[in-house]
């Protein structure tokens, strides 16, 4: 494994129940910087795998190592570490809707103990970026499902993750706020150099970056080029 890996599974099979894996003898790498689009039907897995790069599902056979971990049996601690590095954006935005969408984003930097000034700063410099500085003393449920999502995106980027991990970020939205979600994550790559894996049903065609894209069918992945 190259020090420019990320994610590398070998034979990484996950299940639910004991019977019946999801996803089977799943190998994949994914280096640094790399923008990778996870494609597939609904209820292919998509998901299930996003959950194994994060640590919210027992490894059931193979491996899954990332950034250097292994993630079958990885400590507390080290996984502690490991999200501190990584950004996660979920279908369902699951923000904190008795605080404020400034103190949401802030939540990554409050967990890795930076200072107020610090944490202010970068959430009004996210929240300008998803164009909702006007929104920062508002309350998540004050806001439409678009607003909601570019507040977790805001709370995923607001720690300069080197890792970026999103599950259908645009599913439900309108043009308007997919356009900012996917300038942003396209910002994130260039600027920052950040590897990022989004779950989608579909890519967006004015996007011009690089990236590849993993289908997953009948419990394998296979990579369209
Ligand atoms: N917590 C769970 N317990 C049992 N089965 C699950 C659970 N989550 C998902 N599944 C099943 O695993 C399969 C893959 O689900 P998922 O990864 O969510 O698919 P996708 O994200 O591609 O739509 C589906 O058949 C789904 O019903
Ligand atoms: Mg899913």
């Amino acid at each position: 494994m190259s020090t420019n890996t990320v994610v590398k599974t070998n034979n990484l099979s996950l299940f639910y129940t004991p019977r019946e894996p999801i996803l089977k003898n799943i190998n994949l790498e994914v280096t640094n910087g790399e923008f990778v689009f996870l494609t597939g039907k609904s209820g292919s897995g998509k998901s299930t795998f996003l959950k194994s790069i994060y640590g919210e599902i027992a490894i059931g056979s193979g491996e899954i190592i990332v950034n250097g971990f292994r993630m079958k049996n990885i400590s507390k601690s080290n996984l502690s570490l490991l999200r501190r590095h990584t950004g996660v954006i979920f279908q369902d935005f699951k923000l904190i809707n008795e605080w404020t969408v400034e103190k949401n984003v802030m939540l990554p930097l409050i967990i890795a103990g930076y200072s107020k000034e610090v944490c202010t700063h970068q959430a009004k410099k996210l929240l300008t970026h998803v164009k909702l500085l006007q929104k920062a003393q508002n309350y998540p449920l004050e806001l439409s499902g678009g607003e909601q999502q570019r507040v977790a995106m805001a709370r995923a980027l607001a720690h300069n993750p080197k890792l970026i991990v999103a599950d259908e970020p645009t599913g439900n939205l309108d043009e308007f706020s997919s356009n900012i979600i996917w300038n942003l994550l396209k910002n994130v790559k260039e600027h920052l150099g950040s590897t990022i894996i989004v779950v989608t049903h579909k890519i967006p065609s004015n996007l011009s970056i690089e990236y590849k894209q993993y289908h997953l069918d009948a419990g394998t992945i296979h990579e369209i080029s």
